[in-house]
């Protein structure tokens, strides 16, 4: 079991701020054993959570394998399987290259924990191996004669955005074998005091205009899916970075925001959509009208 202590040296080292409950569930969840899945809009921090904790609780970065998801995963990256020159004509090649061990595997066998970004970017038939091992804790390996069995102190963490579509759902399998954790938006003070110590400089009335334009993309996100997704704490610190340099190099404010917000609307909207293009760029004027 983690102590306090512990808790709270990994809150405090933390570089994403805002979710500190999102981040003490999580760690309880690890503490009990189970698998968890950060999953929430893109941008906002859950890949650097997910390495933080892994680093922390193991140690040093190299105490867990990071992997990332991809559209043509599958069983033979996750779990392993007979390697391709298994086949070759060749009985040299045939017989030094009999197998390979996929990253689900390799982590086992090393000790080491294992994060998953991206997870759901992979289809679900690659975790078949995956989810036998999560709900029985042993997974026999059919090209080896061999039986997997879960460590009791193994970490599993993956990431999966959704907002990306607007209508992203986890599958059930998903749900039942891994604790979802939201990593949603964090609050507008807490984005304040981030942009406070990495725009410094930045004059007032464009932070709040920044602020506003983040919180307006996402309430409309919320409301009706008017936007695939609002602006990610991410987008905000690089909005605020470009307006800080390019009034530096001499923009006025108005220009710079006004510059900064389109061009982060253009990529938060649905750029074959005209509507949504059309309702971000009515935001960022309404809101450039006040600066
Ligand atoms: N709450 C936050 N506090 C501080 N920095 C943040 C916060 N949210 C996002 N960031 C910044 O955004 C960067 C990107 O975060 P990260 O890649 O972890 O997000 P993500 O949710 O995994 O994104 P994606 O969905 O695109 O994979 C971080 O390195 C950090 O600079
Ligand atoms: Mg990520």
């Amino acid at each position: 079991m983690l102590s306090t202590n512990e808790y709270l040296n990994i809150l405090e080292t933390c570089k994403i701020k805002g979710h500190d409950d999102a981040i003490i569930r999580a760690l309880r969840y690890i503490d009990l054993g189970y698998p968890i899945l950060l999953y929430g809009p893109p941008g906002n921090g859950k890949t650097t959570i997910a390495e933080h904790i892994l680093t922390s609780l193991g140690g040093g970065k190299d105490t867990f394998y990071e992997i990332e998801g991809t559209e043509g995963m599958s069983e033979y990256q996750i779990v392993g399987g007979f390697h391709p020159l298994s086949m070759s004509g060749s009985s040299d090649l045939s017989e030094r290259f009999v197998y390979k061990h996929g990253t689900v595997t390799r982590a086992i066998l090393d000790k080491k924990n294992l994060l998953i970004d991206e997870f759901t970017r992979a289809p679900s038939s690659a975790y078949s191996g995956l989810f036998l091992l999560l709900s029985l804790g042993t997974l026999p390996l059919e090209y080896q004669e061999m039986t997997l069995t879960k460590p009791d102190n193994w970490v599993l963490i993956a990431t999966a955005n959704f907002g990306d579509e607007g209508t992203y759902r986890l599958s059930n399998a998903l749900k039942r074998r891994f604790v979802p954790i939201d990593i949603g938006y964090p609050s507008s003070a807490t984005e304040r005091s981030l942009l406070a110590t990495i725009t410094p400089d930045l004059d007032e009335r464009v932070v709040a205009a920044a602020l506003k334009f983040a919180e307006e993309t996402r309430a409309i996100w919320k409301k009706d899916r008017g936007l695939p997704q609002g602006l990610s704490t991410d987008g905000l610190i690089r909005m605020a970075r470009y307006c800080e340099l390019s009034i530096a190099q001499g923009s006025d404010r108005v220009s710079a925001f006004m510059d900064a917000a389109f061009h982060q609307g253009t990529i938060i909207a649905d750029e074959t959509d005209p509507h949504s293009l059309h309702r971000v760029q009515e935001l960022v004027i309404a809101i450039g009208d006040q600066v």
